[in-house]
């Protein structure tokens, strides 16, 4: 199997134009999918399993766990064995690096101001787990000049293979950056309460979300539930309503309880999967990761960091050119 990195920088190679055919492998003619990293059109379907499947966990009300949900998760899909990276990808309550206990020097931003390498700010935490702080660093992308942006890109080849699974935890709402990340995965996972207000929230997000891109795969996470019945009945009312009026099929992952170990975890600041596995909350999480991991389908899967970038930074070209225009 052709290596991936070896593609993208022979892309790469390519597309500053150097035309030496012997800077280019033979293998990567059978990499089609290279080629998003240059090319402005649709990405196309990646099945190779060096690449990274990118999820977004997002909401609709602000404060139903996103982040305590979403650090915890990566750290359950560590101790299974996969490779991951979170992302803070929360671009107004960026605090994911206080629930997981941990403090990274340097973020995205000195990366596009020129001053760290791409790899100097991916932190690793506990149990080896990837983490990238600063997302908001990512706005400027569509902004880099050529060179930069080259060399930006080409570090993201050797970092692609970092992870197999991309988490990010994104703000509330569908603001114009939540809707940036949200169009960089291929999965998001939508977290309510069954508070009402939580609930009503959520469905406004599915539909921006089900509206946006018709490629998304769409899960859904109920958390703080008082007991499984609960859970049960709010992840059916908006499934069936998500079908019914949207025609989508959104996939119920279950449901974390209401458990008063999290916030002491995070008074704590240390995942409570880690402090607490045997919590209701830790063991629901390690149910939900299972779940997540059995339902990786070839189909759905990303075509990695440089990917999602890429995607990123059409969506950023894409608004400032309706700003300008405006
Ligand atoms: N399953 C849970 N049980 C009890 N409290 C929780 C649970 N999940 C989150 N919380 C609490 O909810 C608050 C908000 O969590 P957070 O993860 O920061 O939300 P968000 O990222 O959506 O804003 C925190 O104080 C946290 O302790
Ligand atoms: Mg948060």
């Amino acid at each position: 199997m052709p290596d991936q990195a070896q593609g993208l920088r022979a892309l790469m190679t390519r597309a500053r134009g150097n035309t030496a055919a012997s800077a280019v492998p033979q293998e990567t003619t059978e990499l089609p999918d290279a080629a998003v990293v240059y090319d402005s059109r649709p990405t196309t379907r990646c099945h190779s399993s060096s690449q990274a499947r990118v999820i977004a966990v997002t909401s609709g009300k602000g404060g139903v766990g996103k982040t305590n949900f979403s650090s915890n998760l990566a750290l359950a899909l560590v101790q299974a064995g996969k490779r991951v990276m979170v992302v803070d990808a929360d671009l107004g309550l960026a605090n994911l690096h206080v629930i997981l206990g941990i403090n990274p020097p340097f973020t995205l931003e000195h990366v596009m101001r020129g001053e760290k390498n791409l790899d100097e700010t991916i932190f690793t935490g506990p149990l080896g787990l990837k983490v990238l702080a600063g997302a908001s660093g990512m706005t400027e992308l569509a902004n880099l000049d050529s060179a930069r942006r080259d060399c930006f890109l080409e570090q993201i080849v050797d970092l692609d293979r970092a992870a197999e699974i991309i988490l990010l935890d994104t703000g509330a709402g569908v603001s114009d950056n939540v809707a940036a990340f949200l169009s960089a995965a291929r999965e998001v996972i939508v977290v309510t309460t069954p508070e009402p207000t939580a609930l009503t929230d959520a469905y406004a997000t599915i539909k921006v979300i089900s509206r946006q891109s018709s490629d998304i795969d769409l899960k859904l996470v109920v958390n703080m539930a008082n007991n499984e019945v609960e859970a049960r009945a709010v992840a059916e009312r908006l499934t069936s309503i998500s079908r019914r009026f949207l025609n989508i099929e959104l996939k119920s992952l279950g449901y974390v309880p209401n458990d008063q170990t999290v916030p002491k975890c995070v008074r704590a600041q240390y995942p409570f999967l880690l402090s607490s596995p045997n919590s209701a909350a830790a063991l629901s999480i390690v149910k939900i990761a299972g779940k997540l991991i059995s339902s990786d389908q070839s189909d759905i899967r990303g075509a990695g960091l440089a990917d999602m970038l890429q995607r990123m930074s059409r969506f950023f070209q894409r608004r400032n050119a309706a700003g300008d225009r405006s």
